[in-house]
C-alpha cells in the first residue's frame, strides 16, 4: 500500500519536456517513448488457460475477467463473493472477529453494563471536545479510557468505536452512517482495535499511546516522539558481547557458492494484488472505496443513489475499466495473465533459476469486504501460478501487508489467552502452500508457522534467504504499537540475528526480504525497531549480499551506513560507512497510476551480490488507446538496464566526491564489481553532481507513468537523494517530506 501525499498536480508537460531534452530530439514527442528499450514480448488476446489446472469462466470476447478455479487446501470452495464481480461481500464472516478477553478485576468492578458504556461514551466525547487541552493530550487521554472499557466490557468496544465514528465522521464511504457500521464492527476493525486498546501500554513514559496518536489514526494528533536510543547493554547483550564483526569474518571470502561462469539469474516480483472482482466496464475513477467494481461510481457522473452491481448506465461513467487493468486498480486476472507469459518469454540464454517475491498478493479493498478466504484464495491461486509459470524453480516469499484480514493487522504470537494463534488459518495456508509447491520442505515449512510468515530457507549452496514479515515494524499494524518499548516486542528481530549469526557461522551469504521498505521518506515504518533492523544489520553487514523490498509500488533503493552507536539517526551517510542496499521491486499491480514492472537480477553465483539487473514493464496507461480492437495483448518492454543507467560516475570522480572504495573504470563502476552497497551510495553522490540522474530515477520510478510528477526540482532533488540514503523511518523522516511517490 501507499499512503497519500500532497503532490497529486499532473506533470504530462513536464515530463514532455523532459523526454525531449534526454531525447534532444523535438519529433520525440511522448516521454513514455523516449525513455524506454525495445518490446520483449507482445502477448495474445487469448488468456494462457494452460497455466491453470481449470477455469472456472473464460469470456467469449473480454466482456468479463477469466476466473481460473482456485481451491481452498481442505478442497471445499471458496464462496462466490471471492470471484463473482456482480456478488460482492457484505461483511466478512462473523467468525473472523477476535476479542479480547476482560481482566477479571475490571470487569468485576462494572456494575450496570448500560450506565457504564453511557459513561464512557460520554467521557470520551467530552476529552474530544475539551478545546483547552492540546489535540495531543487529548488523543491520549481518550486511548486511556478506551482502554479502561477494553479491559473491563471488551464486547462495548466495537460498538463505541462505531457511535464515535459517527459523530466525528472519521470515515464516510459510501456514506457516514454504512461506513462507521461496517468498519468498526467486531469481525473488522472492532475486535483487533479492542486487542490493541487492551494490551498496549498506556501508562505514563510508555510510547505507545503517543506513537497511535501521531501514527496509527485518521489524523496526526500528536508529534512523532523522540526515537529511543539504545544502550551499550542492551546491543551488548543482544549481540551476545560481540557488537562489531569479528576480524576473520570481514577478511574471508564472499564466495559461498558453486563455482561456475555462468551468471545466475533472479526474478524479482513484488505487489500483484490480484482482483479476482474486478469487473470489466466497471468505474476507474470511482469515489466508492476500490475502483473498477461492478459497484463502482464517480460523484462527477453519479449521484451516488443505490443501483443494481453491474447496471450503471454507461452515460453515467467517467471512465470504463479495461479487460487488461487500469491505471487506477489492482490487476486483473488478464494482466497476471500476460505478465506471466511475459516472464516465460523474457529475452536471455541464461535460465532464471531463482525469484523473490516481495509481498502483497491480495487486492485492496474497504476493508469490510477483506476476509480470510480473499486472502487464501490469493495465496493458493499466485504461488501455484508462479510454480506453474516459471516451473523447477524455487522463489522465496514474504507476507504483505494486504495478505492479512483486516488488511494490515497482522497480531504478534506473544499476545496472552491464547490470543497469539489468532493468525494461524494464515500461516498454515502460507505453510502448506509453498510445500505443496516445492518451495520449502516441511521443516522450513514449520518456520512459516513459527515465525509470523516468516523463515529462512537455503535455495542454493551457501545462500541463505531470510524471509521477514515486515508489518511487525509497518507504520499502519495497530499490533505493532503493542508494547513499542521494546523494539522487538514479537520476538522477530531476535529471530533474524540468531539466522544472521547462524549464517555467519556456517560461512553462508545472506539476503534478506520483506515487504515494507524500512527508512526511504520515512513514512512506512516505526522508528524503535528500525533503529534495531540498522545495528543488526551493521553487525552481519559482511554476511549479508543484498536486500530486497516491495510495497511503495515504485522503483526506489536505500541505502544503510554504519550504525553503533545505538543511534542510527547519527549514522554518517557517507559512501565509505555504507554497509548494505536495499532494493525496492516495482509493483505487477498498476496500484495507484503505476505501470506493471517485473525485474531480473543478474547475480554472481559464488558471492550472491547483484551485479546488474533489467526492468521490464508494460505501459498500461496506454491500453486504452492502443489495444482496443488490438489483435494482441499488453507488449512489454525493456524500460532499463541498472548499470547503463547508473553505472556512469564520472561527475563525481570529476568533482572529487567519489568515495567509493573501488577504482573506476574510465569514469564508469567497473565490470567485475557488484552493484553493492558501495555502488548505489556512490550514486548519490554521482546524482549530487547530476541532478538529471534523480530526474530520470523519478520518471523510471513509476515506469513512465503518464501521471509522474517529475523529480526536477532542487527541493526535490535534494529530498530524494536524502530518502535514498535513509535506512531507518527516523532517518528519512528528517528529510524534506512528501516527495516519496512521483505518483500520489
Ligand atoms: C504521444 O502521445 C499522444 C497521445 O497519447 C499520441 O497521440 C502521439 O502519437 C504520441 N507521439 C509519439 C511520437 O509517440
Ligand atoms: C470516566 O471518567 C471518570 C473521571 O475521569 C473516571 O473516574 C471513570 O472511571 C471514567 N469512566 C469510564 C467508564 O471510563
Ligand atoms: C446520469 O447521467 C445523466 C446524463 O448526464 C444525468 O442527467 C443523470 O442525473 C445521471 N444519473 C444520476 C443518478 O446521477
Ligand atoms: C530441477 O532442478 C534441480 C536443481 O537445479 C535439478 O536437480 C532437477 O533435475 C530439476 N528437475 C527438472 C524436472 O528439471
Ligand atoms: C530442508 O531444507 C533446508 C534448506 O532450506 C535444508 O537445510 C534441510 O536439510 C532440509 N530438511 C530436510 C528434512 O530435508
Ligand atoms: C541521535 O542522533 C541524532 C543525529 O545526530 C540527534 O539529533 C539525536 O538527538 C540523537 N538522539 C539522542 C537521544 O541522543
Ligand atoms: C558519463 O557521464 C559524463 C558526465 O559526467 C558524460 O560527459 C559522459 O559522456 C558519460 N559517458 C557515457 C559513455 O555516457
Ligand atoms: C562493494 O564491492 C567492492 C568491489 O568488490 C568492494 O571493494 C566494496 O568493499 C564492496 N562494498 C561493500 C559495502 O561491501
Amino acid at each position: 500500500m501507499f499512503r497519500l501525499t500532497s503532490c497529486t498536480a499532473l506533470a504530462v508537460s513536464l515530463t514532455v519536456s523532459l523526454a525531449l531534452a534526454l531525447a534532444g530530439s523535438a519529433d520525440a514527442a511522448n516521454a513514455t517513448t523516449t525513455t524506454r528499450g525495445p518490446a520483449v514480448f507482445t502477448a495474445p488476446t487469448a488468456f494462457p488457460t494452460s497455466l491453470f489446472a481449470s477455469m472456472q469462466w473464460v469470456p467469449q470476447s473480454q466482456e468479463g475477467q477469466p476466473q481460473p478455479f482456485v481451491r481452498p487446501h481442505d478442497s471445499s470452495a471458496f464462496p462466490e463473493t471471492i470471484t463473482n464481480p456482480n456478488a460482492l461481500p457484505t461483511a466478512p464472516p462473523e467468525s473472523e472477529a477476535v476479542m479480547p478477553k476482560p481482566s477479571a478485576a475490571a470487569h468485576a468492578a462494572v456494575k450496570d453494563k448500560n450506565a457504564f458504556r453511557a459513561a464512557a461514551l460520554k467521557n470520551i466525547t467530552g476529552i474530544i471536545d475539551d478545546k483547552s487541552k492540546s489535540k495531543c493530550s487529548r488523543c491520549i487521554s481518550a486511548l486511556r479510557v478506551g482502554q479502561h472499557v477494553a479491559r473491563a466490557e471488551p464486547e462495548l468496544v466495537p460498538g463505541l468505536l462505531v457511535d464515535l465514528c459517527k459523530r466525528y465522521k472519521y470515515q464516510d464511504k459510501p456514506d457516514v452512517k454504512t461506513a462507521c457500521e461496517k468498519m468498526y464492527q467486531r469481525s473488522v476493525w472492532g475486535g483487533p482495535y479492542a486487542q490493541v486498546l487492551s494490551f498496549a501500554d498506556f501508562s505514563h513514559g510508555a510510547p505507545d499511546a503517543q506513537n497511535i496518536c501521531a501514527l496509527a489514526l485518521e489524523d496526526s494528533f500528536c508529534d512523532v516522539p523522540e526515537m529511543d536510543v539504545l544502550s551499550d547493554e542492551f546491543l551488548d547483550k543482544w549481540f551476545n558481547g560481540q557488537r562489531t564483526e569479528p576480524k576473520h569474518v570481514t577478511k574471508r571470502s564472499r564466495k559461498t557458492g558453486e563455482t561456475r561462469k555462468r551468471p545466475l539469474r533472479v526474478l524479482h516480483l513484488s505487489d500483484i494484488h490480484v482482483d479476482p472482482r474486478y469487473a470489466v466496464g466497471g468505474e476507474v475513477d470511482c469515489d466508492s472505496g476500490q475502483c473498477c467494481r461492478s459497484n463502482s461510481w464517480s460523484a462527477d457522473k453519479w449521484d451516488g443513489s443505490p443501483f443494481a452491481p453491474g447496471d450503471l448506465p454507461k452515460a453515467n461513467l467517467s471512465k470504463a475499466a479495461g479487460y487488461w487493468g487500469s491505471a487506477k486498480c489492482d490487476s486483473p486476472w488478464a494482466l497476471v495473465g500476460s505478465a506471466m507469459q511475459a516472464l516465460q518469454h523474457i529475452e536471455g540464454a541464461d535460465p532464471i533459476e531463482l525469484g523473490v517475491f516481495t509481498g502483497d498478493l491480495a487486492t485492496h479493498d474497504r476493508d469490510w469486504q477483506v476476509s480470510r478466504d480473499l486472502v487464501k484464495y490469493a495465496e493458493i491461486a499466485l504461488y501455484t501460478l508462479l510454480k506453474d509459470t516459471l516451473g523447477n524453480m524455487t522463489m522465496v516469499v514474504t507476507l504483505g501487508n494486504h495478505d492479512t484480514a483486516p488488511a494490515d493487522f497482522f497480531a504478534p504470537h506473544n499476545l496472552p489467552d491464547g490470543l497469539g494463534d489468532q493468525m494461524s488459518w494464515n500461516w498454515d495456508t502460507v505453510a502448506q502452500t509453498l510445500e505443496s509447491v516445492g518451495w520449502v520442505n516441511s521443516t522450513d515449512a514449520d518456520k512459516v508457522r513459527k515465525h509470523f510468515g516468516g523463515y529462512s530457507t537455503s535455495p542454493r549452496k551457501g545462500l541463505r534467504v531470510i524471509s521477514l514479515n515486515g508489518d511487525y515494524y509497518f507504520r499502519e499494524n495497530p499490533f505493532a504499537y503493542v508494547h513499542l518499548a521494546n523494539p522487538d516486542f514479537s520476538g522477530q528481530l531476535r529471530w533474524l540475528t540468531d539466522e544472521l549469526q547462524a549464517a555467519e557461522d556456517a560461512h553462508e551469504r545472506v539476503w534478506i526480504i520483506s515487504h515494507e521498505e524500512t527508512g526511504y521518506s520515512g513514512e512506512d515504518a516505526l522508528d524503535n525497531p528500525t533503529n534495531l533492523i540498522n545495528h543488526i544489520i551493521t553487525r552481519y553487514a559482511s554476511t549479508i549480499a543484498h536486500i530486497f523490498f516491495g510495497h511503495t509500488h515504485e522503483d526506489q533503493f536505500q541505502v544503510f551506513y554504519s550504525a553503533t552507536s545505538g543511534n542510527s539517526t547519527a549514522v554518517s551517510r557517507k559512501t565509505e560507512d555504507a554497509v548494505a542496499a536495499a532494493l525496492m521491486g516495482p509493483s505487477v499491480s498498476p496500484g495507484r497510476y503505476v505501470n506493471p514492472g517485473v525485474r531480473v537480477y543478474v547475480v554472481d553465483p559464488q558471492t550472491y551480490e547483484v551485479l546488474d539487473y533489467d526492468q521490464y514493464y508494460t505501459q498500461l496507461d496506454e491500453f486504452d488507446d492502443e489495444l482496443k480492437n488490438a489483435a494482441h495483448g499488453p507488449v512489454w518492454h525493456k524500460l532499463y538496464n541498472a548499470r547503463a543507467t547508473y553505472g556512469n560516475l564520472s561527475a563525481s570522480e570529476a568533482a572529487g566526491t567519489y568515495r567509493a572504495p573501488v577504482q573506476l573504470d574510465n569514469g564508469w563502476w567497473p565490470k567485475d564489481a557488484p552493484l553493492n552497497a558501495s555502488f548505489w551510495a556512490a550514486l548519490t553522490d554521482e546524482m549530487e553532481q547530476r541532478p538529471e540522474l534523480v530526474t530520470l530515477h523519478s520518471i523510471y520510478q513509476a515506469r513512465n507513468s503518464k501521471k509522474t510528477v517529475v523529480c526536477d526540482s532542487d527541493e526535490c532533488v535534494k529530498a530524494t537523494i536524502c530518502y535514498m540514503r535513509s535506512g531507518t523511518s527516523a532517518l528519512g523522516r528528517a528529510c524534506q517530506s512528501g516527495f516519496g511517490s512521483v505518483v500520489n
